[in-house]
C-alpha cells in the first residue's frame, strides 16, 4: 500500500531510508509526464490537486497533462519539504523517494556535483516513437562519469507505436550496448506510457509480452550505497569561525562530512597545508556535545593546538588513506558551455569547498559523448565534448580519485560565474614541474638581464640580496621587528627596503573569495621580492599566517634569488624549517636576525 506523501511532524521524525532518484533523457521523452504518473497513481499528491489540475486545463481549453502536476506543486507547502521545479518527494512501502527532474545538463551537473541532491540511481526515459537521441547518450555517458552505476531505462510513449515488442526491443538493444560500452550494466529496460499509466506502478495488459517490474517496484529494487561511515574521514572546511569575547579563544572549524567518522582525541591532518593536529572537541549546532560524528553530520570541531586553517582545506585523519595533494590533476571533463574551453585562460574549479584557479594546459583524448568517437589531437574542449585532460593549478588541491571517494572526487568549472563543466578526477599526478617554475623559467628566459651581475652587485654593496620574509599569526609583532630591521640594517650602511603592505586581514575572512585574493597578493608579492633582490637589495616584508604552500609560490617566484624564511611565534610551516624561528619578538631578536644574515654570509664585512 502507498501512502499520502504529506508528512506531519509526528511522521517526520520517524527515520524512513530516503533514496535520491535522478531522472533524464532527451527533450521531450516524458521525464515530466512518467514523474507526474508516478505521483498520481501512487496517490502522493495532496487532497483534490490532481481534479484541480484537471479542472483549470478544462476551463482553458487545453489537454489535460501529468507534466502540468509537477508545475502545480512547486508552491505546495503540505510535502514537508521544500519542493522546486526540479524536485518531487513520494514513498513507497520500502523508503522514500526524491526524483530530482533535471532539465538539463547543467542542473544535473550542479547538483551532483554541490552534493546538494547526490543520485544513488537514475531513470534514462526514451521516446519508444522517437527512439534514441544525442541526449539519451550522453546522459547515459554523464551517469557513469558521474558513478551512477544503477540505472533502469523507461522506453515511453509506447501507445504511440501500439505497444509492440519489436520496437521496445530494439531500442532495448541498441540502447543497452551503448550503456554497457561506458560502464553501465542497465538494471531493467521497461515499456511504458507516462500518458496512460502502463507499468508505471503496475504491470499492464497492453504489454503482456513484458514480464519485468514496472518502474515503482524497479526503484524499490535499487540498493542503498554502502554507508559512507567506514570510507576514509573527508571533512571540507567550509568555515573557520573565531570566537574572541570572554577570554574564550576558540576557533571552531566548521563544515559537513562527507565520508568516514572522527572522535574526540584523534590525529587530523588538513590538506593541502599539511597541517596536523588532534580533535579537542566536536561542537553541535543545537545539540548536545558529542564524542564522535560521522558522514553526513554538519559539525564544528575544536583543535587542541591552535593551527591556522583556511576555508576550503580537507580534513582527514591521521593513519586512513589520505586524500591526494596535487598541482596537475588528470580528468574527465564534461564541456557544457557555448565558448570553448581553451589553453592558457584562468578558469575556477571548485570542489568540495575549495575554489582555485586552473589552467587546462593538456587534452589528452576528446569523446564525442553521443558517438563514443574520439580523437587526440585536439587543442580545445567544445561543447558537449568530454575531455580526458590535464588541469593545473598554482596552489595544490586536495581530491581524491573519484574511483576512491567520489563526494570529493567531482568537481565544477566556472567560467565568468557560470558553470562551465563538470568532471571526476582520474588522477592527481606528480609533478614537479608546476606553472609557476615554468613561469619562472619563462621568466628568466625573455628578461632582458641587465650587464652588471649579481656579483658585481655584491661587491658594490657589501651584501648579497634576500627577501627576508618574516611569519608567524596575526599580533605577534612581526611588522615592528621587520621596521626595526630595516633602520637598523640601513643605519649599518645596508641598502635594505621594508615593503609594508598589510594583508594580516586577507585570508581570514571565511570568503572563498578572499583566498583567491590572497593567492593574487602573494603573487604579486613574490614578482616585487624578485623585482627588489634583483637589483640587489635586502627586502624585507611581512605575511601573517603563511602555509608551506603559499611560502612556496612565493620562493618559487623569488628564485633564482635567496629568500630567509624566519617565523615568530607557535605554529608555522610543516615542510620547511624557517632559517630562524623566534618564540616571540624581544630586544634579542634583532641581533639574533643580525647574526643569522651575518652567518648565511648575506652581510659582507667591509674592507678597510
Ligand atoms: P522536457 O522537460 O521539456 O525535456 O520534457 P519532458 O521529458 O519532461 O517531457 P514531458 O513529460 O513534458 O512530455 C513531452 C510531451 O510528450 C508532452 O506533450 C506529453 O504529453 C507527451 N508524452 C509524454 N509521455 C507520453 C506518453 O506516454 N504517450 C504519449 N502519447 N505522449 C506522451
Ligand atoms: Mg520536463
Amino acid at each position: 500500500m502507498l501512502q499520502l506523501s504529506s508528512i506531519s511532524s509526528d511522521e517526520k521524525s520517524i527515520q524512513h531510508e530516503r533514496m535520491n532518484i535522478v531522472i533524464v533523457g532527451h527533450v521531450d521523452h516524458g521525464k515530466s509526464t512518467v514523474i507526474g504518473r508516478l505521483l498520481a497513481d501512487t496517490g502522493s499528491l495532496p487532497e483534490g490537486k490532481l481534479e484541480m489540475v484537471k479542472d483549470q486545463c478544462l476551463r482553458n481549453s487545453k489537454p489535460f497533462e501529468y507534466a502540468f502536476l509537477l508545475d502545480a506543486l512547486k508552491d505546495e507547502q503540505t510535502q514537508g519539504i521544500t519542493i522546486d521545479s526540479a524536485r518531487c518527494f513520494f514513498k513507497s512501502d520500502k523508503r522514500e523517494y526524491i526524483i530530482i527532474d533535471a532539465p538539463g545538463h547543467i542542473e544535473f551537473i550542479k547538483n551532483m556535483i554541490s552534493g546538494a541532491a547526490r543520485a544513488e540511481a537514475g531513470l534514462l526515459v526514451i521516446d519508444a516513437q522517437e527512439g534514441i537521441q544525442e541526449n539519451s547518450r550522453r546522459h547515459g555517458y554523464m551517469m557513469s562519469m558521474l558513478g551512477i552505476k544503477q540505472l533502469a531505462v523507461c522506453v515511453n510513449k509506447m501507445d504511440l507505436v501500439g505497444y509492440r515488442w519489436e520496437v521496445f526491443d530494439s531500442i532495448r538493444r541498441e540502447y543497452g550496448n551503448f550503456l554497457r560500452e561506458v560502464g553501465i550494466d542497465p538494471q531493467a529496460f521497461i515499456p511504458v506510457s507516462g500518458r496512460n499509466g502502463d507499468n508505471i506502478i503496475g504491470p499492464s495488459p497492453k504489454t503482456d509480452w513484458y514480464k519485468g517490474f514496472s518502474v515503482l517496484e524497479q526503484l524499490d529494487c535499487f540498493q542503498k550505497e554502502s554507508p559512507r561511515v567506514d570510507k576514509p574521514l573527508r571533512f571540507p572546511v567550509q568555515d573557520v569561525y573565531r570566537f574572541t569575547g570572554y577570554g574564550d579563544n576558540r576557533r571552531i572549524i566548521a563544515g559537513r562530512i562527507e565520508t568516514g567518522k572522527v572522535s574526540v582525541g584523534e590525529d587530523v591532518i588538513f590538506l593541502p597545508s599539511g597541517k596536523r593536529s588532534r580533535i579537542a572537541g566536536i561542537e553541535g549546532f543545537n545539540r548536545a556535545a558529542e564524542t564522535t560524528a560521522s558522514a553526513g553530520q554538519s559539525t564544528g570541531f575544536t583543535l587542541e593546538t591552535q593551527i591556522y586553517i583556511k576555508p576550503g582545506e580537507l580534513m582527514c585523519k591521521s593513519g586512513e588513506l589520505q586524500a591526494k595533494s596535487s598541482t596537475h590533476l588528470r580528468v574527465n571533463l564534461f564541456w557544457m558551455s557555448p565558448q570553448p574551453m581553451i589553453k592558457k585562460k584562468q578558469y575556477k574549479m571548485k570542489l568540495a569547498n575549495m575554489q582555485v584557479p586552473v589552467w587546462l594546459t593538456k587534452v589528452k583524448s576528446v569523446l564525442d559523448a553521443s558517438e563514443l568517437t574520439t580523437s587526440s589531437n585536439r587543442q580545445q574542449i567544445e561543447r558537449h565534448d568530454v575531455a580526458e585532460c590535464v588541469l593545473e593549478s598554482l596552489r595544490a588541491v586536495a581530491c581524491d580519485e573519484a574511483n576512491d571517494i567520489p563526494q570529493t572526487g567531482r568537481f565544477v568549472i566556472i567560467d565568468n560565474y557560470e558553470i562551465a563543466g563538470g568532471g571526476v578526477i582520474l588522477q592527481a599526478e606528480e609533478s614537479t614541474d608546476t606553472l609557476l617554475s615554468e613561469h619562472v623559467r619563462q621568466r628568466e628566459k625573455s628578461w632582458d638581464h641587465s650587464s652588471i651581475t649579481q656579483g658585481v652587485r655584491s661587491g658594490r654593496y657589501n651584501q648579497r640580496s634576500a627577501l627576508v620574509l618574516i611569519c608567524g599569526s596575526v599580533g605577534t609583532g612581526k611588522k615592528e621587528l621587520a621596521k626595526a630591521l630595516e633602520e637598523y640594517l640601513f643605519n649599518c650602511g645596508r641598502l635594505v627596503y621594508y615593503l609594508g603592505v598589510s594583508n594580516s586581514l586577507l585570508g581570514i575572512d571565511s570568503d572563498i573569495k578572499a583566498t583567491n585574493e590572497r593567492d593574487e597578493y602573494l603573487r604579486r608579492l613574490g614578482e616585487v621580492s624578485h623585482l627588489f633582490t634583483d637589483a640587489g637589495m635586502i627586502f624585507i616584508t611581512t605575511v601573517s599566517d603563511l602555509d608551506d604552500l603559499e611560502l612556496e609560490i612565493i620562493d618559487k617566484l623569488n628564485q633564482p634569488n635567496d629568500m630567509v624564511l624566519i617565523n615568530v611565534g607557535e605554529g608555522g610551516f610543516v615542510r620547511r624549517k624557517p632559517d630562524l624561528s623566534l618564540e616571540k619578538v624581544d630586544l634579542a631578536s634583532l641581533q639574533k636576525i643580525h647574526e643569522l644574515l651575518q652567518r648565511k654570509n648575506y652581510l659582507v664585512e667591509y674592507n678597510l
